[in-house]
């Protein structure tokens, strides 16, 4: 008998595939587009020195001392001002700073989720949040949809007996792992979907700046304030190594969602809060976000161009509107997890899109990061793997006649 008998949840808790994928690809002279991570090119490094510097010498011993669980006042006030440009009205007392968004799905899934309790996601969704939300021991109920994203009709759909299907988690901008950005008409009709099945949404934006041409419509947060609970993040507009960012709670929902926070870990870092609050306030994000936004998307066009050139035919994908992210269906006959060791022997790594699926994966997907190869990398990257495809498919014709 073991010592040490863990808790029923525990069984739900699983390495995440994409880390342990991580570790088989980074290999020196493997070409990496497996990672989610932004580029570090943008982290602003001289900004971050100086108000480093500045917090010290300004408020040292507040910046190191135990600080409030809600967030620094300040902070949240300028992310209630920030989401207010996006058409979402937000008071800063509905505001919570989390250890990362990441932070704020977890709290989400120990306030709502009961064993058994049913929650519906995306088809494929966010890994990330299928790791926070499953230790709480739901019913996971995927939402079908299509290239516009869920469909209403799946919301509809959802169990509505009391106590009902505790939340929706939708990803509305430049989805990881699709890349898909939900148009105005969608939007529109799965709230309205949601608020006629009285189905809470819980919507989550990393990467909703990173837009390439046209800023994605208002959020479904700002069309029903109180059935919607918003996550947002400064990882992929700032840098994910000081773990900030908010959740947007429904007053009915934030004490619940404190009180979480407090005995996750009483606060979210202060000092942090602090350096990323004086780099921001004077508008550092304007000037800061649209140089991050160029760069994407001369990457994402190296993308686009190299994968219609160096695909096999029956091969598929949208073209993104934003975000970090290209979706992939490889033709009849290839397994993305199957045909990974031969990628990595080739010298190009990807993430196989079967980790993203709640329940019946899609062996053909797979998910490629545009955002930290140049994009002459990415066109001998996106070649080779490429050629590991034919060479897959070829082999395969002599095989079956
Ligand atoms: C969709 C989505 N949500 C949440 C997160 C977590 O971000 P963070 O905890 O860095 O804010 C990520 C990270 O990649 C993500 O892709």
């Amino acid at each position: 008998m073991s010592l040490w008998n863990q808790a029923r949840r525990s069984a739900r808790m699983n390495p995440s595939i994409i880390r342990e994928i991580l570790k088989v690809t980074e290999q020196p002279g493997v070409m990496s587009m497996a990672g989610g991570l932004p580029s570090a090119e943008t982290f602003p490094v001289e900004a971050i020195r100086e108000a480093c510097d500045r917090v010290l010498s300004e408020a040292p011993q507040a910046a190191l001392q135990y600080a409030a669980s809600e967030g620094f006042a300040p902070l949240r006030e300028w992310v209630a001002a920030h989401l207010g440009g996006m058409g979402l009205k937000a008071e800063a007392s509905q505001v919570l700073i989390t250890t990362g968004s990441q932070q704020g799905l977890d709290l989400v899934g120990k306030v709502m989720l009961d064993a058994g309790a049913p929650v519906a996601v995306e088809t494929p969704t966010y890994l990330g949040a299928l790791q926070a939300f499953n230790p709480y021991e739901p019913i996971v109920a995927p939402l079908a949809g299509d290239d516009d994203g869920p469909l209403p009709a799946s919301i509809e759909a959802l169990p509505h007996d009391a106590p009902g299907t505790r939340f929706a988690y939708l990803l509305p901008n430049y989805q990881n792992p699709t890349g898909r950005v939900l148009p105005e008409a969608r939007r529109a009709a799965l709230v309205q979907a949601a608020q006629a099945a009285r189905v809470p949404l819980v919507e989550d934006n990393p990467y909703g700046d990173l837009w390439f041409d046209a800023p994605p419509p208002a959020p479904l947060a700002s069309r029903w304030p109180e059935g919607v609970l918003y996550l947002g993040s400064f990882s992929k507009v700032l840098t994910p190594g000081f773990r900030l960012g908010y959740l947007v709670a429904p007053q009915a929902l934030y004490p619940k969602l404190l009180q979480a926070k407090q005995a996750a870990d009483l606060h979210t870092p202060g000092f942090n809060q602090r350096v990323v609050h004086e780099v921001i306030r004077q508008g550092f994000l304007d000037a800061h976000v649209p140089t991050i936004r160029e760069r994407y998307r001369r990457q994402r066009d190296a993308m686009a161009e190299a994968l219609q050139r160096h695909l096999p035919e029956g091969s598929r994908w949208q073209m993104p509107q934003g975000g970090m992210f290209f979706w992939v269906r490889l033709p009849e006959g290839c397994d993305a997890m199957a045909l990974l060791p031969k990628a990595v022997a080739a010298g190009i790594a990807y993430v196989p899109g079967a980790a993203f699926y709640a329940h019946a994966p899609d062996p053909r997907t797979l998910r490629l990061s545009f955002v930290t190869l140049s994009p002459q990398e990415i066109a001998d990257g996106v070649a080779l793997l490429g050629g590991v495809l034919r060479e897959h498919l070829a082999l395969q014709a002599e095989v079956t006649p």
